[in-house]
């Protein structure tokens, strides 16, 4: 397929920040670059909109008119010109951009979903009707709130069943009763939200938004629907060897402890992603052989790269992963990237970024390679779109 132009345009994110829009055709053709917050050092660079212009300058006479007749096409030719580790010669935002639009653009001309397109391509051998689990993060700390939780994400984790507006009418009723308790029990009439949309109130320690999930999920009696999960994003607590975590500072090994505390005091708690800073890989492996039950997940440690991935699980580092296309920068090494965890028995959790922008790629690629999780949004303001597109994309 050729396509005959590729503009890109800045757009804001869902914090105001300035990203990018990859438009084009023919036939017209977009995608929107999600932009992160609590970024691993090891992601592919992101270009500001003046130097993505320069780039897509650069770039236009290697793609517009040329035949790419797979995603695969497009993008080793997009590695090649780029040439570099860390995509800092085109910028990752910008190869994923066109990376991602090009998707939908063969999509568009084959008559089929996004989805379809890439399914065929990567994972022909998928399963047909797998729903995923829902991580949801609906208690923001860390980076994407202004409290005092240095945890970043607490998530409800709703498993699926026989269709996926249930289950996010579980959701919705969950945050809702959850606002409810914390308007109640903190005596505060408006709570902060937070980047994902999370409420961003203080607590009194990291553990008290864990205990006040599980009694909720009790007194509901929604066991059986709901578990808990949390995502440390130990990067930025993490100086100098150390953790500063509640006030006070741990090693290595005395956090490890602390988390196994957690577990144990708290038994819907079930999976625990960046627990450990991205360099401290012996901190992931400690705790991975002291949970065995627990999903350890990697994000800032493994950036969606393919040989990160290989390593860490070689390593019997992590049992899960998250998958961000913009951390690799392209569709083809995303989809490697899932396909290397798939082949190390990795859970896949394809995961958005903080600051949302208005494209439903990632329910696509989750669709496509039948992920374990996708891992979303409080239910509430942009983040609400993601679920309506995963109900039209999996209640079929
Ligand atoms: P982000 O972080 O701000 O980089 O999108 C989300 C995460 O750590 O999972
Ligand atoms: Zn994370």
């Amino acid at each position: 397929m050729k396509i005959d132009n590729i503009n890109v345009r800045e757009i804001f994110d869902s914090r105001g920040e300035s990203t990018i829009k990859i438009t084009g055709g023919n036939p017209w053709f977009f995608a929107e670059v999600a932009s992160g917050k609590s970024r691993g050092s090891r992601e592919a660079a992101v270009f500001s909109y003046r130097e993505a212009v320069q780039s897509l300058k650069k770039l236009k006479a290697h793609i517009v008119y040329k035949n790419f007749n797979s995603i695969r096409a497009l993008d080793s030719a997009l590695i090649k010109i780029d040439g570099t580790e860390d995509k800092s010669k085109l910028g990752g935002n910008v190869m994923f951009g066109i990376s991602a639009a090009f998707t939908r653009a063969l999509a568009k001309k084959r008559g089929e979903a996004v989805w379809e397109t890439m399914r065929k391509e990567f994972f022909p051998s998928a399963a047909k009707n797998n729903m995923p689990l829902i991580f949801s993060n609906i208690i923001n700390g860390g980076a994407h709130a202004e409290n005092n939780l240095d945890v970043q994400e607490y998530m409800v984790v709703v498993k699926p069943k026989s269709s996926m507006i249930e289950s996010v009418r579980t959701l919705i009723r969950f945050y809702r009763l959850l606002g409810n308790v914390l308007k109640k029990t903190k005596k505060i009439y408006n709570i902060p939200i937070g980047d994902e949309g999370g409420y961003s109130l203080n607590f009194k320690n990291n553990f008290e938004p864990i205990a006040i999930l599980e009694k909720l999920i009790k007194t509901q009696h929604l066991e059986r629907r709901l578990l808990i999960a949390l995502d440390a994003a130990a990067n930025s607590f993490y100086k100098k060897g150390m953790y500063r975590f509640g006030g006070r500072q741990f090693a290595t090994e005395e956090l490890a402890t602390e988390y196994i505390r957690y577990f144990k005091k708290s038994k819907l708690l079930f999976s625990l992603e960046d627990p450990f800073a991205e360099t401290d890989g012996r901190g992931f492996a400690l705790l991975y052989r002291m949970l065995p039950y627990a999903w350890v997940v990697g994000d800032d440690l493994t950036t969606t790269n393919p040989q990160a991935i290989k390593k860490y699980a070689d390593e019997k580092t992590i049992n899960a992963v998250i998958i961000k296309p913009n951390q690799i920068g392209t569709i083809s090494e995303t989809c490697d990237a899932i396909a290397i965890s798939r082949k190390h028995k990795l859970h896949v959790i394809i995961s958005h970024r903080s600051g949302e922008v208005d494209d439903h790629f990632i329910i696509h690629i989750a669709k496509a390679c039948g992920s374990d999780g996708v891992k979303l949004g409080a239910p509430t303001r942009e983040r609400i779109w993601r679920l309506n597109k995963l109900i039209e994309v999996y209640d079929r």
